[in-house]
C-alpha cells in the first residue's frame, strides 16, 4: 500500500513537472507571458497604441504621417512598418530609453545607432573641427572629444548653446581638454563670425541639434555648411527617422529646401544602414 502510494505520488509529481514544462515552452515559443498579455489589453500601452497607429500609416489619407519619418525609400513596406512599430515605441518610452543614456555619466542625447555612425564618419574624416550646436550637458560633446583624441592629436569640438548645463561635463580630464563651450545662439552673427575664424582652413564636420525649426537650422546650415570641405559632412540632426520630426516644419524641411540651392551637398543615404536613425536624409556629405 505504501510502495502504491509512493507510485501514485511521484507519477503526480512526474505528470504536473511535464504539464509545467510545457506552459513554459508555449510561453517562450508564443511570447505571451502574463505581463505581455496585461500590456496588451492596456489601451495605453505602446503595443495596443502602436498596433493602432500602424494601421493609420496604412492609411493612405494619412500622408503626414510616414512622411514625416522620411525613411529611405529603398526600404519594403513590411521593413517601414517594423520601423514604424519600433518608432512608436521609442516615443512612448523616450524618458527611459535614449533619454536617460548617458556617456562618461553626462546626459547625451544620440541615439545610440546614430552615435555609431557618426563614430565610424569620425574615424573616417579625422576632423580637426567637430561644431556641435546645441550643447545640453555636454554628453556628446564629451563622446566626439573621446573619439577625436584617438584619430587627431589636434581634434577639438566646438559646442554651442544658449544655456549652459556643462557644469559636469567639464569636470571630465577629456572635455577640459577638448572641448571649447560657447554661450549664446548658434545664429548669432558674433558667435558665428568667431566659429569661422577658429576653423578657417581646417577640416571640419558640422552637427546640427539645437533649435529644430526650419528657419533656424536653415540659418545655421547658411552660416556653418560652408565651413565644411569635400568629403566631410553636415549632418543635420532630428529629421524624422525613430522620432517624429517636432517641429513640423522642422529640419527636413530645412534640408530639403536647403539642396535646392546647394548641389555642393548630398544626403548619404548609406549612413542610415542601421535602419534606426533620428537623421533620415540628415547626413549630407560635400562632394565637391
Ligand atoms: C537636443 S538638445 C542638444 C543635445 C546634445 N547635442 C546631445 O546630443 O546630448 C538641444 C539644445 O539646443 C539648445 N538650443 C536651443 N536654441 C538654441 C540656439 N538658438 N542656439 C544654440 N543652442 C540652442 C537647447 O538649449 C538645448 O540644450
Amino acid at each position: 500500500m505504501t510502495n502504491l502510494l509512493g507510485v501514485i505520488k511521484s507519477s503526480t509529481q512526474a505528470v504536473v513537472f511535464s504539464v509545467q514544462i510545457a506552459v513554459a515552452l508555449v510561453v517562450l515559443v508564443t511570447g505571451c507571458g502574463s505581463s505581455d498579455v496585461e500590456e496588451r489589453h492596456d489601451s495605453g500601452s505602446p503595443v495596443a497604441q502602436t498596433t493602432d497607429a500602424v494601421g493609420q500609416a496604412e492609411n493612405e489619407t494619412q500622408p503626414d504621417f510616414a512622411d514625416l519619418r522620411d525613411l529611405d525609400p529603398a526600404l519594403s513596406k513590411s521593413e517601414r512598418e517594423i520601423i514604424e512599430r519600433f518608432a512608436l515605441l521609442t516615443s512612448q518610452k523616450k524618458a527611459t530609453t535614449f533619454r536617460s543614456n548617458k556617456w562618461l555619466g553626462i546626459l547625451n542625447l544620440q541615439y545610440p545607432t546614430d552615435a555609431w555612425i557618426i563614430q565610424e564618419m569620425i574615424f573616417e574624416i579625422k576632423p580637426d573641427f567637430i561644431v556641435e550646436t546645441g550643447t545640453y550637458h555636454g554628453g556628446s560633446a564629451a563622446m566626439w572629444a573621446m573619439l577625436l583624441e584617438q584619430v587627431n592629436p589636434k581634434g577639438r569640438v566646438i559646442t554651442i548653446d544658449i544655456r549652459d548645463r556643462g557644469e559636469e561635463a567639464r569636470k571630465l580630464p577629456i572635455v577640459r581638454e577638448r572641448v571649447d563651450f560657447v554661450l549664446g545662439s548658434s545664429t548669432d552673427p558674433k558667435i558665428v563670425a568667431d566659429v569661422v575664424e577658429r576653423v578657417k582652413g581646417t577640416r571640419v564636420m558640422v552637427i546640427l541639434d539645437s533649435n529644430h525649426t526650419r528657419e533656424h537650422v536653415l540659418a545655421e546650415l547658411a552660416a556653418y555648411a560652408p565651413l565644411v570641405p569635400v568629403g566631410s559632412y553636415v549632418i543635420v540632426q532630428d529629421t524624422g527617422g525613430i522620432m517624429m520630426q517636432k517641429p513640423n516644419p522642422g529640419p527636413r524641411q530645412a534640408v530639403d529646401e536647403f539642396l535646392k540651392s546647394h548641389p555642393e551637398f548630398k544626403p548619404d543615404r548609406s549612413r542610415e544602414r542601421m535602419l534606426l536613425t533620428m537623421h533620415p536624409k540628415g547626413y549630407l556629405r560635400r562632394i565637391f
